[in-house]
C-alpha cells in the first residue's frame, strides 16, 4: 500500500487535465486518471509510472452519463482521495434553439452534475480525514452569457463558493478556477480556429501552476494570468447589457461565419 497522497483528475486524457496529472505526479502524488479515451489515459499513466515512479490508475468513464458519474463516485468512496481536480468539459457548436435537449443535458451533466457529485463524495471523505483539496475548473465564461456553456460554468462557480463557505473553518479547501483562453484541444475539438491574438492564450503549465498555488493558499476563486485577473475584477461592474452584447462575438453558440 502506497503512503503517497492520491489525486483524482477528470478529463486527464488531454489539455489541462494531463497538465495537472504531470505536475502532481512530479510532486509525488499517486493518480487516478478519468476520461473516455482509454488509450490516451493508459499512455499517460504508463509514462508517469515509468518517469515519476508513482501509482497511476486509469478509470474510463463518460461523465455525461449516470453510470459514468456513479462509477467515479464509487472510486472516491473506496479509496482516500487527497486532491480532486474536476476538470472534464467541452463546448458545443450551434445555437441554443438549434441544439437538442439531449446534447445540452449531456454537456450540463459533465460541467455541473459530475462536478457537484464528485465534489460532495470527495469532500465528505476529506472532512472525515481532516485534510484535502478540491479544484473545480470553471471558466471566465462564467461571467458572460456565452450559451449553455457559460450557464453551466456559472453554476459550478456558485456551487464551489457555496461548498467552500460550508467548509470554511475546516482543513479542506475548495477552489473554482476561472481560466481565460488556454492552448489545449478544446477549440480544435469544436472545429474552431483559435480566436484573437497569441498573447491572450495561456499555457497549460501556467494555469496548472497558478491554480494549484491559489488552491494551496486556500483561495476560493483562482483566475490564472494577470490580464484575466484584471478582467475578472472589472467584470462585475460591467453593465449586463454590455456583457450580453460582448458575449455575442465569442459565443460558442454561433457557428462559423455567423
Ligand atoms: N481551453 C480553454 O480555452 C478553456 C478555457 C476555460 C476553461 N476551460 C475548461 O478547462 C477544462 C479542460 O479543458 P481543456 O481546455 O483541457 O480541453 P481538452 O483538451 O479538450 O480536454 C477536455 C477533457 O475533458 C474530457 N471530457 C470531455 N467530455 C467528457 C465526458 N463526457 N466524460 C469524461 N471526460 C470528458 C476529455 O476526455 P475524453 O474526450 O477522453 O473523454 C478531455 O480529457 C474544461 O472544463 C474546459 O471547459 C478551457
Amino acid at each position: 500500500m502506497s503512503r503517497r497522497p492520491r489525486a483524482l483528475i477528470t478529463g486527464a486524457s488531454s489539455g489541462l487535465g494531463s497538465g495537472y496529472a504531470r505536475t502532481l505526479a512530479a510532486e509525488g502524488y499517486d493518480l487516478v486518471l478519468v476520461a473516455r479515451r482509454e488509450a490516451r489515459l493508459e499512455e499517460l499513466a504508463e509514462q508517469l509510472r515509468a518517469t515519476q515512479h508513482i501509482l497511476a490508475e486509469v478509470a474510463v468513464a463518460d461523465l455525461s452519463t449516470r453510470g459514468g458519474i456513479d462509477a467515479v463516485v464509487e472510486i472516491i468512496a473506496a479509496q482516500p482521495i487527497d486532491v480532486l481536480i474536476n476538470n472534464a468539459g467541452y463546448g458545443l457548436r450551434g445555437t441554443l434553439l438549434g441544439t437538442s435537449a439531449a446534447e445540452l443535458n449531456d454537456q450540463d451533466r459533465v460541467l455541473t452534475a459530475a462536478v457537484r457529485e464528485l465534489s460532495l463524495a470527495a469532500a465528505r471523505g476529506m472532512h472525515a480525514r481532516g485534510r484535502g483539496g478540491i479544484v473545480n475548473v470553471s471558466s471566465l465564461a462564467a461571467v458572460t452569457t456565452m450559451g449553455q456553456y457559460a450557464a453551466s460554468k456559472a453554476s459550478t462557480l456558485v456551487f464551489t463558493e457555496a461548498l467552500a463557505g460550508e467548509l470554511r473553518n475546516g482543513p479542506v479547501t475548495v477552489t473554482a478556477v476561472l481560466p481565460g483562453f488556454i492552448r489545449t484541444e478544446f477549440h480544435s475539438r469544436l472545429g474552431m480556429e483559435r480566436p484573437g491574438p497569441g498573447l491572450i492564450w495561456l499555457d497549460v503549465d501556467q494555469v496548472v501552476r497558478e491554480s494549484l498555488r491559489d488552491a494551496r493558499a486556500g483561495k476560493v476563486v483562482s483566475v490564472p494570468g494577470w490580464g484575466y485577473r484584471l478582467a475578472a475584477l472589472v467584470a462585475p461592474v460591467v453593465p449586463r447589457p454590455l456583457m450580453r452584447w460582448g458575449s455575442r462575438g465569442f459565443s460558442f453558440a454561433r457557428t462559423r461565419g455567423q
